[in-house]
């Protein structure tokens, strides 16, 4: 009986599968290109428009159908085949019935591309990218991406709007924690990497997905830290520290996608700046994936005051080349009109749509809609014991030691009378971090559960960080009074020998709109910092956080600071490892520590001035009430090792190839691992450059005791710049060479370029 229901099943699903395959399959043997069009030529006008047209997940999908307002808009658009991607649809069930909707009710059955935030991890958590960036480990920043994207494609996912190669600067401005901090060299090699991890070698295999170069462009730099404010710069600020990671994603990486930004350029709203999408990024570069808009920033060039109403800001956005709109509904209500109208060219539409179904074919959708839909897979891949093992390794090199006085740090694995002090350490969620809307709340390995496995300890809160307060069903407020739990919490010190207290920032104090103005450690934790420091000065303090914080008080008094920032699903096995020397800290800080918010936006790589100074006292580039340099500089961290920089060598012999060699020794006991730092600083050129750019590092493990002669080369690539009108060149001339442990730090000597 069963067998004859296999059978039977088999013919019925043959028959339905043939019945409902969309016509326009053509032969495997194809080209791509040559697919895209058969499939162009017989879309009606409408249905180009429709792929254009993203909407979010809107309703139980399982459930029944939505019957009035834009629940139900969107679901019959989607079932007329008006609707080209999905974004927010987890999970195998959800993706498979929304791709149902599409394919098996539209003329066509075009399939849908589903789009998600998967930013540091899917249901697994990698470290928050800042944290990631800062393990300058370009292998293991590639290997997250290739969990995250596994899992996320294991869960019916095609694209991930990642990786965000904003340059930022400004430590008050939220979105720093998702990005790879201030310098635009370690910013491209890192975008880079992410992209091949997202996207591996090949797109159509169910376990990538299409990665997106998010924000063009400037996002980065919004006007004093503030969400969605201004963007105002140079265009070299623009052609030299924003665009090359951009650049070098589309060319070397081949990202498949890109998102345009919510800020403007030159006064035009990135979402509408043909300048960006069209000359630059698909004219210069060649891109030929496609342009997806930020969420609604279509309809937000309305907003901007560069059009007076939805259908002027569709027609600005088509033309100025982006391909598909997030939530404005301005596409799919007036593209159609505007081409009618002549307002928009059917060629335009035709180029984006063409960019869209290369990526669908790419991914393999057109083979078969349900590829990414496999129950087991998804069963099998979540939380996989090597995703973990992976994001372990990840959270560990992402980890920055900041200050080890008297070599307090590592613990002995005998360490009696610890005392544990800090809402942080027992949290479970805040180390998730933001960006984490595939995973499950309530899932990293704590502090005190990784210190677990190593010792025992007395724990107190001493304060709660939030009031309990629920801002967006989410955010906490801060308590910034109650300190009713500083008394047990200095009693626990008091009779300990060493205290190690959790600080920072709640997890989703940083991420999108969650700028600050003070960046200080939050709440009344400062204070018990403080308090617990009066009777007991042995203290570790864990810091974690989402952006750069100012902590001039900690760094003069506490012996040993830990930067842990928020590390995922692995977070406290991570801190724990360090702590107890398992694991020797090898992190440095991609974004300089300022020491009051006063300074931010601070970056080592600043053009020189007219008046560095100090040519005297008054007169120079500085403040009165600060000490103009950073607490902690770009590319600092300090590790269990001692290593010695020697022996610096130029050989400019070959000017195509000006090389650049240093001894490091490991001087110490300890086994250990170094980024070493190559920076140059153009003497003399056309344009102003900056006082130091990072062109080169190299994560090496140094045995103890043991050296290496590290070798960088310098070819055109990296001494030349971009000009105001984003030509490139090199340019004769002396150069300086700094080559060290941190932008601060190193050994220097120069050479000429003939
Ligand atoms: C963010 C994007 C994100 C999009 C979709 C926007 O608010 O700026 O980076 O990809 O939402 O969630």
């Amino acid at each position: 009986m069963n067998q004859i229901k296999i059978i039977l099943y088999a013919l019925l699903s043959t028959f339905l599968f043939q019945s409902c395959r969309p016509e326009h399959t053509v032969q495997p043997d194809d080209g791509i290109a040559q697919k895209v069009e058969a499939l162009l030529s017989r879309m009606t006008l409408e249905e180009k428009v429709g792929q254009m047209n993203q909407y979010s997940s809107f309703y139980d999908v399982t459930g029944p159908a939505p019957s009035d307002g834009k629940l139900k808009l969107k679901y019959e658009h989607l079932k007329k085949g008006l609707v080209g991607s999905m974004l927010n649809v987890n999970g195998v069930k959800e993706v498979r019935e929304f791709q149902k909707l599409a394919v098996e009710n539209s003329r066509l059955g075009i399939p849908l591309i589903f789009g998600f935030d998967v930013i540091h991890g899917h249901k697994t958590l990698a470290p928050i990218p800042l944290a990631e960036a800062a393990s300058w480990d370009l292998e293991a920043i590639r290997r997250s991406a290739e969990v995250a994207a596994t899992e996320a494609a294991a869960m019916g996912i095609n694209w991930t709007f990642a990786p965000m190669i904003d340059i930022t600067r400004d430590a008050r401005w939220g979105r720093v924690m998702e990005g790879s901090g201030e310098d635009p060299y370690l910013g491209t090699q890192i975008g880079v990497a992410r992209v091949n991890g997202f996207q591996g070698n090949d797109l159509s295999s169910v376990h990538t997905l299409a990665a997106c170069a998010k924000h063009l462009a400037g996002y980065g730099f919004s006007e004093a830290g503030k969400e969605y404010n201004t963007v105002d710069m140079s265009t070299s600020t623009l052609f030299n520290v924003v665009l090359p990671p951009f650049k070098a994603a589309v060319e070397e990486a081949n990202v498949k996608t890109v998102m345009n930004a919510f800020n403007i350029m030159n006064g035009v709203p990135s979402t509408g700046n043909a300048f960006l999408q069209r000359d630059i990024l698909k004219g210069r570069w060649g891109f030929d994936g496609f342009v997806i808009s930020d969420w609604g920033s279509i309809k937000e060039i309305e907003s901007h005051g560069m059009a007076a109403n939805l259908k002027e800001t569709a027609m600005i956005a088509a033309n100025a080349g982006s391909d598909m709109d997030m939530e404005s509904y301005a596409y799919v209500t007036h593209l159609a009109d505007l081409v009618e109208e002549g307002l928009v060219s059917e060629d335009k539409i035709d180029e984006a749509v063409r960019r869209i179904l290369t990526v669908k074919y790419e991914l393999g959708l057109f083979d078969d809609p349900y590829k990414y839909c496999n129950e087991e897979r998804e069963k099998e891949l979540l939380y996989h014991p090597d995703h973990l093992e992976a994001v372990l390794d990840m959270a560990r090199k992402s980890i920055v030691l900041l200050k080890n006085e008297g070599d307090l740090l590592p613990l002995k694995r005998d360490q009696k009378g610890i005392a544990v002090i800090g809402t942080l350490a027992s949290d479970k969620n805040s180390p998730l971090g933001n960006w984490r809307l595939g995973s499950d709340n309530n899932t990293a390995v704590s502090v005190l559960e990784g210190l677990d496995t190593y010792c025992t300890y007395t724990y107190a809160k001493g304060a709660d960080l939030s009031t309990g307060i629920e801002v967006f069903n989410q955010d906490l407020t801060i308590n910034t009074s109650d300190k009713s739990g500083f008394k047990e919490a200095v009693t626990l010190a008091k009779n300990a020998e060493i205290v190690i207290m959790v600080l920072g920032e709640h997890g989703m104090m940083s991420g999108e709109a969650r700028s600050r103005t003070q960046i200080d450690i939050p709440g009344v934790q400062q204070d018990l910092l403080e308090a617990v420091y009066e009777v007991n000065k042995n203290i570790v303090l864990v810091l974690m956080n989402g952006r750069p914080l100012a902590i001039p008080w900690a760094a003069e008094h506490i012996p040993a600071i830990v930067e842990a920032w928020q590390l995922g699903t692995q977070s406290g096995h991570a801190v724990a490892d360090i702590l107890f020397g398992r694991y020797n800290p090898s992190g440095k800080l991609p974004m300089s520590f300022p020491r009051s918010v006063g300074q931010c936006p601070i970056y080592y790589n600043y053009f020189r001035t007219g008046r560095p100074g100090p040519r005297n006292e008054v007169f120079f580039s500085r403040y009165i009430d600060e000490d103009r340099t950073p607490l902690y500089p770009f590319g600092y961290g300090l590790s269990y090792s001692k290593f010695d920089y020697s022996n610096l060598v130029i050989d400019d012999s070959d000017q195509k190839r000006i090389k650049v060699a240093v001894q490091v020794s490991n001087v110490s006991d300890t086994d250990g691992e170094e980024v070493v730092q190559l920076y140059i600083n153009d003497k003399a050129a056309s344009i102003v450059r900056p006082v130091k750019e990072l062109k080169g590092f190299e994560k090496i493990a140094l045995k103890a005791k043991t050296s290496q002669t590290v070798t960088f080369e310098l070819t055109d690539k990296e001494l030349g710049f971009y000009d105001p009108n984003g030509d490139y060149k090199v340019e004769s001339g002396m150069f300086d060479v700094m080559v060290g442990t941190s932008s601060t730090d190193g050994l220097t000597g120069s050479f000429q370029l003939k």
